[in-house]
């Protein structure tokens, strides 16, 4: 598959800067932007919090992997995943068949800077650094799985979108 027809997928832990960079790396390319979180609130009617308070992270993540199954049925987007989504094949599969998939990365002092108190977040809110760690560390090899990697903790999201356009040829 030609490079403008293939997807660009953002994964990597919370916090990493999938939806910043996704909405940037869009605007600058004209290709549409999509991010799973956002998609599975339209589909729950509630936003993340509420759906893993009420219906819990199981609900969830069947959710989440309705909505990956559905937009990685599109060619030449531009698609930011929940952290979590990588830990489950479905989704790999249906993302790697027409994609590139970018991992970001950052440390867990930089993330918990960032999302560390974010109510919005149930997953991260409130962890010590350590815990986070240990996270980082249990999830590290479905992040290893992507194509590429970009460490976000230093650039600024223009640099970073920039990089990430120049690697993946857009
Ligand atoms: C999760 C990450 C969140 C969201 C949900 C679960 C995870 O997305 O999908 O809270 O398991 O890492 P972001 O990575 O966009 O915060």
């Amino acid at each position: 598959m030609e490079n403008n027809e293939k997807n660009i997928v953002l994964t990597g832990f919370m916090g990493t800067g999938k939806t910043t960079l996704g909405r940037i790396i869009s605007e600058k390319t004209g290709r549409s932007f999509f991010d799973t979180d956002d998609m599975v609130e339209g589909y729950c009617h509630m936003n993340i919090r509420e759906i893993f308070a009420i219906c819990g992270e199981e609900y969830f993540r069947e959710v989440e992997r309705k909505m990956i199954s559905q937009v990685s049925m599109n060619n030449g987007c531009i698609i930011a995943c929940g952290g979590g989504a990588v830990k489950y094949k479905e989704n790999m599969d249906a993302l790697s068949r027409n994609s590139t998939i970018v991992c970001l990365k950052a440390d867990a002092k930089t993330i918990i800077s960032r999302v560390g108190d974010d109510y919005g977040r149930p997953l991260i809110f409130g962890l010590s650094v350590n815990k986070v760690q240990k996270l980082l560390e249990e999830r590290e090899p479905y992040y290893n799985m992507a194509d590429l990697f970009v460490d976000t903790s230093c650039d600024t999201p223009e640099a970073l979108s920039q990089k990430i356009i120049e690697l993946c040829s857009i």
